[in-house]
Order: C-alpha cells, then sequence, then structure tokens
C-alpha cells in the first residue's frame, strides 16, 4: 500500500511540473505566471479540486508516444471564489505551448460540462500556441466541440474569459462567445491572423501588440472588456468582478450584506447638471454616488466611452447600469456604444440581473462615417436589447432625452418600469435651437432667437412627458439613490414573459 501511496504522490508531483522547471523559468522571465500559480490567485486558498491531472494526449505522430506530460497542457477542475462554485481552466504554456489537443479539449469540456450541469460560471484562463499542430485535424474538432458547449452555455451560465499569453487563429472563437473578455497589456493578444499573415497579405506592417494587444482590443476593436497590467492584478480583478455575478440564469443575483443607508442622501447631485446645457459633466459621479459604497465595476472603460456599462449594487444586490456620458461625444449614441451597451443590457436580461439606466442622450450621431458603417442595424441593436428585456428596469433622465435615442434608452414605451427625470429633464424631439431652425427656416438669427426660448420653454422641461405619464415622477436629483433602491424592492418579484419563440432575430 505504501508504494501505491508513494507513486500517486510521485505522479502528482510530476504532474505539477508541468513542462518543467526550464519552461516554468522561461514563462517566469515573460512576466507571466504558470497556469497553477494562476489558479492558486484567482481561487480561494485549498479550495481548487483538480479533475483529469493524469489525462496525457492520444497521439503518435512526429514522435509524440515519447513525449507525453501529465495534464496535456492544461489544468482543469472547480474551486471557490469567496465561498461561491467556479469551474475553472487553465492553459498551462509550459507543456506543448499550451496547444490544444483532443484530449486537452475534451479537458475542457468536461468542466464546461459539469457548470452546467450544477449550474456555475467558467473561467477560463487562456495561454496557448492554438491548435496542436503535431495532432492536425483532431485538434481543429476539439475547439469545436469547446465553440459548442460557449454555444449553449451562453445565457445559461456566465462564462468568463482572461487571455494571458497568446491566443490566435480560430482559438480567439471561444473567447469570443464568452460573456467578458480580460486581458493583460503586453503579455496578451488575440488575433485571427498574426503580423505575418497579415504582412504577406495586405502589406501592412504591424506589430503583435499593434494588431491585438490589450489596448487595442480594449479600445478600438472592443473585442476585449478590461485591460489589466499584469497577472496578479487581472487575476484579483476576476475574484472582485465574479462577485457580481449571479452563479447561473436559475439562481438569483449575489447579495451581501450592505451598511451603505438606502436612502443616503446626495445633496451635491442638485448641482451635477451644468446650467448650460452645452456643458458636460462626468456621468461617473452620479452611478458611484447611487451605488453601494461607492463602488463600480465598470466594463470596456476605454472603448466607446461615450456610454458607460458595468456592476454596482444597491442594497447589496447586482445592478446592471448603463449610462451615456456628456464628457465624450457629447453622450451620443453611435455604432460603438449601441453595440457595447446592446451586448451588456442582453447579459443582464439573461441572468435576471436588474437595469438601471442613467440618460442624458443628444441623440445618434450624424455623419457619413455613422451611416455607412451601418448605425441603423447597429443602432437597432441597443433598442432590440431595451426592447426585449424583461428584468426590472429602473430609468433616471438627468439632462437631454432627445429622439430616437430617448425611445430607446430603456424609455417607458420599452416598458420601462420605472421612469423618473430630474428636474432638469429636457425630452424632446430635439434640442430646441436645432428644432427651430427647421420650423422657421428662413427667420431672421433674433426671430429665431426668440422661437429658441419660446421652444425651449415649452419642452425643455420634464413635464411635458411627465403629464403623459411617460415619466412616472420628476424627483430630486439627491434622493436618486433612495428612489432607485425603492423601486427595485417593489420590482424584486416582477414578473414578465415575451411571447414564446424558438428564438428571436436581433439585427447582427
Ligand atoms: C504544438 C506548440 C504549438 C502548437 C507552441 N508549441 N505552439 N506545440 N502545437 N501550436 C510548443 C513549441 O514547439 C515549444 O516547444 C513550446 O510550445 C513553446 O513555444 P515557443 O515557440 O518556444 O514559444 P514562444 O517563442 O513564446 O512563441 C509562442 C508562439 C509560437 C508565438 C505561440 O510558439 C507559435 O507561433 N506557435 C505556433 C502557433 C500556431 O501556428 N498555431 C496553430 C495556429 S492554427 P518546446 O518543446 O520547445 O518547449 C490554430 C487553428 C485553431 O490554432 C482553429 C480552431 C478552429
Amino acid at each position: 500500500m505504501a508504494t501505491t501511496i508513494d507513486e500517486l504522490e510521485k505522479r502528482r508531483e510530476l504532474a505539477k511540473l508541468g513542462g518543467g522547471d526550464k519552461r516554468i523559468a522561461a514563462q517566469h522571465s515573460k512576466g507571466r505566471l504558470t497556469a497553477r500559480e494562476r489558479l492558486s490567485v484567482l481561487l480561494d486558498p485549498d479550495s481548487f479540486e483538480e479533475v483529469d491531472m493524469f489525462v496525457e494526449h492520444n497521439c503518435s505522430d512526429f514522435g509524440m508516444d515519447k513525449q507525453k506530460i501529465p495534464g496535456d497542457g492544461v489544468v482543469t477542475g472547480s474551486g471557490t471564489i469567496n465561498g461561491r462554485l467556479v469551474y475553472v481552466f487553465a492553459q498551462d504554456f509550459t507543456v506543448f505551448g499550451g496547444s490544444l489537443s483532443e484530449r486537452h479539449a475534451q479537458k475542457i469540456c468536461k468542466v464546461m460540462d459539469a457548470a452546467m450541469k450544477v449550474g456555475a460560471p467558467v473561467i477560463g484562463l487562456n495561454d496557448s500556441g492554438g491548435a496542436r499542430i503535431q495532432e492536425g485535424v483532431a485538434s481543429l474538432a476539439g475547439y469545436a466541440e469547446v465553440f459548442q458547449r460557449n454555444v449553449l452555455a451562453s445565457g445559461v451560465i456566465p462564462q468568463v474569459s482572461l487571455i494571458m499569453g497568446p491566443c490566435a487563429g480560430g482559438a480567439v472563437y471561444s473567447p469570443a462567445m464568452t460573456d467578458f473578455i480580460f486581458m493583460v497589456k503586453d503579455s496578451s493578444y488575440m488575433f485571427v491572423t498574426g503580423p505575418d499573415v497579415v504582412k504577406t497579405v495586405t502589406n501592412e506592417v504591424v506589430t503583435q501588440e499593434e494588431l491585438g494587444g490589450a489596448v487595442t482590443h480594449t479600445t478600438k476593436s472592443g473585442v476585449a472588456d478590461v485591460a489589466f497590467e499584469n497577472d496578479i492584478d487581472a487575476l484579483l480583478a476576476t475574484r472582485e468582478f465574479f462577485d457580481f455575478l449571479p452563479l447561473s440564469n436559475r439562481h438569483e443575483v449575489p447579495a451581501r450584506p450592505c451598511t451603505d443607508p438606502w436612502d443616503r442622501v446626495e445633496d451635491s447631485l442638485d448641482t451635477l447638471v451644468p446650467p448650460s446645457t452645452a456643458t458636460p459633466y462626468d456621468m461617473h459621479e452620479l452611478i458611484r454616488k447611487v451605488a453601494d459604497e461607492g463602488d463600480f465595476f465598470e466594463l470596456q472603460p476605454a472603448h466607446a466611452a461615450n456610454i458607460i456599462v458595468g456592476f454596482c449594487r444597491i442594497e447589496g444586490r447586482t445592478v446592471g447600469v448603463v449610462a451615456n456620458q456628456p464628457m465624450v461625444l457629447a453622450g451620443c449614441l453611435d455604432i460603438a456604444a449601441s453595440k457595447k451597451a446592446g451586448r451588456f443590457v442582453r447579459f443582464c436580461d439573461a441572468f435576471e440581473i436588474p437595469i438601471l439606466t442613467f440618460v442624458d442622450v443628444p441623440g445618434f450621431l450624424p455623419g457619413v462615417a455613422q451611416e455607412h458603417g451601418g448605425i441603423i442595424k447597429n443602432g437597432a441593436k441597443l433598442l432590440f436589447a431595451y426592447a426585449e428585456a424583461t428584468v426590472p428596469k429602473i430609468t433616471v433622465i438627468t439632462r437631454k432625452a432627445y429622439g430616437g435615442a430617448y425611445d430607446v434608452m430603456a424609455s417607458k414605451h420599452l416598458r420601462g418600469d420605472l421612469n423618473y427625470a430630474w428636474p432638469t429633464a429636457e425630452i424632446a424631439v430635439m434640442g430646441a435651437k436645432g428644432a427651430v431652425e427647421i420650423i422657421f427656416r428662413g427667420k431672421t438669427p433674433k426671430e429665431i432667437a426668440e422661437h429658441t426660448a419660446e421652444y425651449e420653454e415649452r419642452f425643455a422641461n420634464p413635464f411635458v412627458a411627465a403629464s403623459r405619464g411617460y415619466i412616472d415622477d420628476v424627483i430630486m436629483p439627491h434622493s436618486t439613490r433612495r428612489r432607485v433602491a425603492l423601486g427595485l424592492r417593489r420590482l424584486r418579484d416582477k414578473q414578465l414573459e415575451n411571447p414564446w419563440k424558438k428564438h428571436d432575430n436581433i439585427p447582427l
């Protein structure tokens, strides 16, 4: 018996060594942690239950039968984050470059299947040279098995991807289909074809970092949500982020004790909106002053910053926040903002997370680039997402709510449950000056100015909409947290169903 126990211990030690000390040192020299080190930061101490530690690849081509490393390049299992269950896989770059073999894929699929059965999120730590080249089509098949599971799990369990090294070729499509992607600066990249292929095909010269690094994907492409400085920052932030997520679509949003008074008055909000409608202000201030303890986890802060999305808590429960940002493009909706917020609204709706919307929007962004880029179909994504959402929806209009963008931003007409406006709200087809210049075309500047004042007097307020019941109440800015908290309490047992359908056909 003692020998068998010794044998087990030896095998475990060997598996834990992955590709060996030399490759571990190489990984460290790039400023990266190993797969196991990453899991030890991500998960609660001693909570990791590993499975498939002894799995080996089944390839015999190219001398692979003589190179078997237990675990086959991915560490898989389950653990807890602040006591809540999570399934994980972490690709081990020290073993065949973390490349994906048939067995490696089977290990990932096993944890995804387990997570689906019990209803728990999956977090994938990606660090891989892509398809295991020696295995050929078996590796491609493995990818597709993972893709299929990503799709079936979408909307059932939250899926989070951390990109912590290379992620190239078709391999990018698994993270792309998960709900959130976090990257590490100067250490991770994602692209379908790398710089060499790009150079050959289009003659463009570009570095890996420029083509698909963390900064590129969190600013330009919007493929990833947040870029972190290093592995540790990314993993610790993921723990914090995880606390906002429900375990699955059959679990309630997490609730934690809250010491921040639900009816906290914020007098400073009464002067947040500047006297001139053309002067911007930072919408983050409102979000933080309404949120429990000022805590807000923002997603995609550097991409389409004209709209803000992220999670906060009200009375200890997760709430999804969507807010126009007057500091960027005056808060206009454009293609990128509509896609960003549309996807976020759908995540919240799939997981029963109430949506709090703060509105200060002068309309859709005009321009040839926007029209030719498809603002019609892309803007419709956000409209569609809000309209189909059945979760509690509370909307607060702080200032402008003009035109189609008024309709889109969780208006009463899209089944907003509680639609509030501050006294500074202006709900109208468009801004007064623009409106008057159309209605009174050809009039003198003096007449235009008079009519503008008249239009402002008549429409630049929340009361016309309130008189029709489109606004449920005009509220004092300082009482916003209290009104939102009360509203969420009232709506906790909200029931609303859309008509039966196989699925909808959101404008993609
Ligand atoms: C097998 C691989 C591998 C792979 C790396 N390795 N990628 N083994 N299959 N795809 C091995 C290397 O042989 C090496 O083994 C070890 O991992 C580390 O690799 P290095 O090249 O030394 O590391 P580095 O210099 O950091 O470069 C990392 C890299 C490079 C940029 C990822 O390894 C690379 O370009 N790999 C090939 C990438 C690729 O073309 N993949 C297939 C893409 S197609 P030793 O024993 O020396 O330590 C694809 C399709 C997916 O993925 C389709 C899904 C639908």
